[in-house]
């Protein structure tokens, strides 16, 4: 078990009374007093993340250009926040693309002492584009990175630099790219403002308003500050219609149990990997970090002057503080202007169902995700380039069993390159809401969870890693590849940057 740490000692110190109080240890459910400066939550407006629109187009292509930098933002009213940004922006700008277009990103790296390495998440990049943990770009340096858009979704991009992707992230460098396809905007699902991306993350501050990146010594950092599109605790005023929501939990290691505080449904229509076949109810879900859920409420039967509190019921082993149990708030506040787009389809788009025959045929590997001498490990494997723990060949169906044999601990497991769907959580059915196309599982205290894909569309070596990325970096992470003589992952190497080299279209 992790030792009682600074931490601990900070957070307890502010509720102790004098008694004893048994440190902090995973799994603790005490509330403790928050560290970071004070904000009240339902204070601040609600924003959407400003959209990058690229710099180029030519033929199907278009060409984006991004810098990282440090910089500083307003994230605590009255702090200035030092802060790794992508474009100025925490989290950086969202972009939207089409299917069927191909985009190249140019990440150019200002950031002075930091290496970097982009992933697209969601994205079936070939694998020098994929943001390889060790295809670093050096400060000073640039690279243009290939995206062919093939499937609509709600993706996001990371940093993923090789044992830094926590502090990275945690500084600044994530944000929101969704891909749309025809056939999704023809259904008349909400649309334009509202159709909403949410960037949930929870961050920790020094008393001096600067963040404060303390993974508990490989645990992770979980946050007393709860952001929405970098606003802590944001209040959205809504019309008396139906939105859509796109959640990213972009958290480095908080999980969520999402509900509304008036107990009324939500209803899924979408998974990582985009819509599901058919709309969805709950009343609540679970989301792990990297995972995407979304989600319509119908605000139409609320009259104005209602407001409804999106909550979290914190799952298992994340640090409670005050008010982490609290999200954003909606204020319906005027009737709706456009009820357009304002219809859930019965039925969304079609998703493969793998046959007995398929799943029978499939060949079945087992993943331990357990702690291993004070390290996070794969079946006792940590992150090697050199070496390959698997290796379907293209094109073949397999079955993966991702299984945590702790209770102390949950990991978001993700794979790289492929989408996949749950054939099974702890032998039983998946939950109604995760039945769709995803790339992270949630593999929660002493579960289970059999996954489902078909090895396409490249050749190639390819990561998978639990979503806790301070369990990622120490060192739950393996290599894998599709097939064989795939592109090499350090095949497109960043080079030196120079405002001169011209654009690649
Ligand atoms: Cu979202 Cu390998 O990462
Ligand atoms: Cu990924
Ligand atoms: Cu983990």
């Amino acid at each position: 078990m992790p030792s009682f740490s600074r931490r601990d000692l900070l957070k307890y110190g502010t509720i102790a009374t004098g008694s004893l109080i048994l440190p902090a240890v995973y799994g603790s459910r005490a509330i403790a007093g928050s560290i970071s400066p004070r904000v009240r939550p339902f204070t601040l407006p609600f924003r959407v993340t400003p959209v990058l629109a690229p710099k180029k187009r030519s033929g199907n292509r278009d060409y984006y250009e991004i810098t990282m930098r440090k910089t500083r933002v307003e994230i605590l009213p009255g702090y200035q926040t030092e802060v790794w940004a992508y474009n100025g922006l925490v989290p950086g700008p969202t972009i939207y693309q089409t299917a069927g277009r191909e985009s190249i990103i140019r990440f150019i790296n200002q950031l002075g002492n930091i290496d970097t390495s982009v992933h697209l998440h969601g994205m079936a990049a070939l694998p020098q584009y994929d943001g390889y943990a060790n295809d670093v770009s050096r400060p000073g340096y640039y690279k243009d990175y290939y995206y062919p858009n093939n499937r609509a979704a709600s993706l996001w991009y990371h940093d993923h630099a090789v044992h830094h992707t926590a502090r990275n992230t945690f500084m600044g460098l994530a944000g929101i790219y969704i891909v749309q396809n025809q056939t999704e905007l023809n259904l008349p699902l909400p649309k334009g403002k509202y159709d909403v991306p949410l960037c949930l993350q929870d961050k920790l501050f020094f008393s001096n308003g600067q963040l404060n990146y303390d993974n508990q010594g490989t645990k992770g950092v979980n946050g007393d500050v709860i952001l929405v599109n970098g606003v802590p605790w944001p209040v959205m005023q809504v019309e008396r219609r139906k939105y859509r929501f796109r959640l990213l939990n972009g958290s480095a290691a908080r999980s969520y149990r999402i509900f509304l505080s008036n107990g009324d449904p939500m209803t899924i229509i979408g998974t990582d990997a985009g819509l599901v076949q058919t709309p969805v109810e709950v009343r609540n879900f679970r989301i792990g970090m990297a995972e995407r859920y979304e989600f319509v409420i119908d605000f139409a039967k609320y009259p104005i002057g209602t407001q409804i509190v999106l909550r979290n019921n914190n799952p298992s082993n994340n640090d409670e503080f005050d008010n982490t149990h609290l999200i954003m708030r909606f204020d319906v506040t005027a009737n709706a202007t456009d009820t357009s787009n304002n219809t859930i389809p019965s039925y969304l788009r079609e998703v493969r169902v793998f046959t007995p025959q398929e799943i029978r045929n499939a060949r079945v590997r087992e993943w331990r995700f357990e702690r291993n001498n004070g390290l996070w490990r794969i079946n006792g494997r940590s992150w090697n380039p050199n070496r390959v723990e698997a290796n379907p060949g293209l094109g073949d169906i397999e079955v993966w069993r991702l299984y945590n044999n702790g209770g102390g601990w949950f990991h978001p497991v993700h794979v790289h390159l492929v989408d996949l769907q749950v054939l099974s959580r702890n032998g039983q059915a998946p939950f109604a809401y995760e039945r769709g196309w995803k790339d992270v599982f949630y593999v929660g205290e002493n579960e289970d969870v059999r996954v489902i894909t078909q090895f396409l569309p490249h050749r190639g070596k390819y990561m998978m890693h639990c979503h806790n990325v301070d369990h990622e970096d120490f060192d739950m992470m393996i290599q894998w590849e599709v097939g064989q003589g795939g592109p090499n992952p350090l095949g497109a190497p960043p080079q030196p940057w120079n405002p001169s080299i011209p654009t690649p279209i």
